[in-house]
């Protein structure tokens, strides 16, 4: 039985682990394109239901970092550990059903297709019966498509989206395009949310609604969350734990705090303009 073919409400899976265990372990991981050292030997930890921020100057290797726990890139050295299973190599399909979903620096959506339907893309990964099965067999494929809707529909209600549903997302203001894209996440039912800068390019309204989306997800849903943001102000109120990259290296990594006090993390940030 799939698991997910009965469920009413998108909310990350029980993945087995107990809030504040290890869900993932990045281990001594580096990649490298030709010359270009992207990361070098990094690791760090994400505990289950946790916001755990990555920061750093730009081309410090954020983003890459996120590519490869998401199986775009694989790095010539390292392993990742995700829920218990260790892995070197992964194709993105594959960490999407392992449970990890993300979204992307510049919004990456279907611009000529509505909310509802970018949504429902994200959906699509989870379904499990093909056309055949619609063909052979109507009515459980029928029941399937129902409980995706359902699914769906809540994301929509939740982040508060419904005057959009109908709307193609090109036609979007780019804050709304950027909360279309995490209800596209959403939708996969992520124990693991990667956010690449989710709050980028938007107002002080939009950057605080954005916050309050993430929050809530994290809270009310459980999911664990890894993000990506320059504005220090998000990343000291929203994140449990911060880990600090500079040109492809980890340089700090514990509570905000700490990290913000951190002599070599203030010298990272005063040194480049952004
Ligand atoms: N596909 C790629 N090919 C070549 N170099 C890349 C590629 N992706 C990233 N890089 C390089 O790796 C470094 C880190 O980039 P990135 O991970 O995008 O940094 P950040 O997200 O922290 O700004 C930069 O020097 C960048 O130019
Ligand atoms: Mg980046």
């Amino acid at each position: 039985m799939n698991a997910h073919s009965d469920a009413v409400a998108a909310v990350a899976p029980d993945d087995g682990i107990a809030p504040g265990e290890l869900l993932m372990d990045v281990r001594n991981v580096s990649l490298r394109f030709g010359g270009v050292k992207a990361i070098t030997d990094i690791s760090f930890d994400v505990r289950k239901g946790e916001i755990r921020a990555i920061i750093g100057p730009n081309g410090a290797g954020k983003t890459s970092m996120l590519n490869v726990i998401n199986g775009f890139y694989t790095p010539q050295e390292g392993t990742i550990t995700f829920r218990g299973k260790q892995r070197r190599a992964m194709k993105p399909h594959h960490a999407v059903r392992q449970g990890i979903a993300r979204t992307f620096q510049n919004v990456a959506l279907f611009k000529g297709m509505s909310t509802l339907d970018n949504i429902m893309a994200g959906r699509s990964v989870l379904m499990k019966r093909n056309l055949f099965w619609q063909m052979l067999w109507h009515g459980p494929a029928l029941q399937e498509e129902i409980a995706h809707r359902r699914v769906v529909e809540e994301i929509i209600d939740f982040l508060e989206i419904q005057h959009i549903r109908r709307t193609p997302v090109g036609k979007l203001p780019y804050g709304l395009q950027k909360r279309v894209e995490l209800g596209r996440a959403l939708a996969m039912e992520p124990s693991l949310l990667l956010l690449d800068e989710p709050m980028a390019g938007m107002n002080l309204e939009e950057k605080e609604d954005m916050s309050r989306f993430i929050i809530e997800v994290n809270r009310q849903r459980g999911t664990t969350i890894a993000l990506i943001e320059h504005d220090m102000g998000v990343v000291m109120d929203l994140s449990d734990r911060v880990v600090v990259l500079d040109y492809g290296k980890k340089i700090a990594d514990g509570p905000p705090e700490a990290v913000k006090s951190n002599q070599q993390v203030i010298d990272a940030y005063l040194g480049v303009a952004h």
